[in-house]
């Protein structure tokens, strides 16, 4: 999956867009990062109103997000925010010359970290229960045929007794502690502010019995292997990256769904009232369009059910959130 993914050659080194394989909130509608705003502008007042406000996009893919966010903030706001994508893919053309593009995190940060659909891309390994115990599965990327290899080493058993684990045979784990480590590393290095980790998730008690590994090629879904020709993405553990976030220092934790914080930052759904078309309808129309957007933000079946993991360092959780 590493290789695959961030090897030489790999999917998203070369520079693959994820908007060209599959649908993030961030390309399904601009609201999603006007909703970012808004919680970006709770982190600045708790902060102080500080004079430099970083804004960290982890994963950034295509950067709109960070542009879209850029554009919606008050302008006192964006002349003293220090927006940067940290993504492993090259710099796309159109990106804003105020954002900051690089590959790796930066030291400190004070302000609003975002990581949307990021963590579901940290590579990891699969365990298959066998009658002869756990044993880590091997690929072949050539023809995606699988075989049992080696046991889990020490640190991938402790995690999957911890978090995931095995019963019967055929049983699959994916191993969550690579995810761990890489949010922990996103929270140790708040100074003051709030991480957000938005992705598809699972927790303890609803971990799919045959995992989630799952492949994504030109909008479709391809079987998983990896080889370079697609995305490969599993489902995280935000249980387990919450316990990462509060080993790296969180001092609050909220894990919660993007219906329910979204909702909470002002995306209802609603349609606009029908009288509201006879008094002014281009009104009428853009409140519509905005419903429309919101609802796929927040169905409960699609963008809606992925988890927010939201952990604040030094600063209380934004008050808009639910507590
Ligand atoms: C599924 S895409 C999400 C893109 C974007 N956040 C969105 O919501 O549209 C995941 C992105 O994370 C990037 N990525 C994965 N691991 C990374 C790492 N360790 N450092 C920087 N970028 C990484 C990939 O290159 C890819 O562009």
């Amino acid at each position: 999956m590493e290789r695959a993914l961030y090897g030489q050659d790999g999917f998203y080194r070369r520079g693959e867009r994820p908007a060209e394989h599959f649908r993030t909130s961030v390309h399904a509608s601009a609201r999603f990062a006007a909703a970012f705003g808004r919680l970006l502008a709770e982190v600045d007042a708790a902060l102080g109103r500080p004079g430099r406000l970083d804004l960290i996009d982890v994963g950034a893919g295509s950067g709109r997000l960070l542009t879209g966010i850029l554009a919606a903030a008050e302008p006192e706001l964006a002349a003293r925010l220090a927006p940067t994508a940290v993504e492993i893919a090259p710099r796309p053309a159109g990106v804003p010359d105020r954002i900051a593009w690089r590959a790796d995190l930066p030291g400190t940060v004070n302000g609003l970290v975002i990581a949307n659909e990021w963590l579901d891309n940290v590579p990891l390994d699969v365990v298959e229960q066998t009658p002869d115990g756990p044993r880590t599965m091997l690929v072949d990327p050539a023809t995606g045929a699988e075989r049992p290899g080696a046991a889990p080493s020490p640190e991938d058993r402790d995690w999957l007794e911890l978090w995931w684990p095995l019963r019967e045979p055929g049983d699959r784990a994916e191993i969550g502690h690579p995810r761990c480590s890489a949010w922990a590393s996103v929270v140790g290095r708040l100074d003051r502010g709030v991480a957000v980790a938005v992705d598809y998730s699972h927790t303890r008690a609803s971990r799919p019995v045959y995992g989630t590994l799952a492949g994504y090629r030109d909008g479709s879904t391809v079987p998983a292997v990896p080889d370079g020709s697609c995305d490969v993405t599993a489902h995280v553990a935000l249980d387990a990256c919450t316990a990462a976030g509060e080993r790296a220092g969180a001092t609050s934790t909220l894990l919660t769904t993007q219906r329910t914080a979204l909702r909470a930052l002002g995306l209802s759904g609603t349609r606009p009232p029908l009288d509201l078309a006879h008094r002014d309808p281009r009104g009428y129309l853009s409140a519509l369009c905005s419903a429309g957007e919101d609802a796929e933000l927040i169905d409960p079946a699609g963008l809606g059910g992925f988890g927010w993991l939201v952990q604040a360092v030094g600063v209380p959780l934004p008050c808009s959130l639910p507590g």
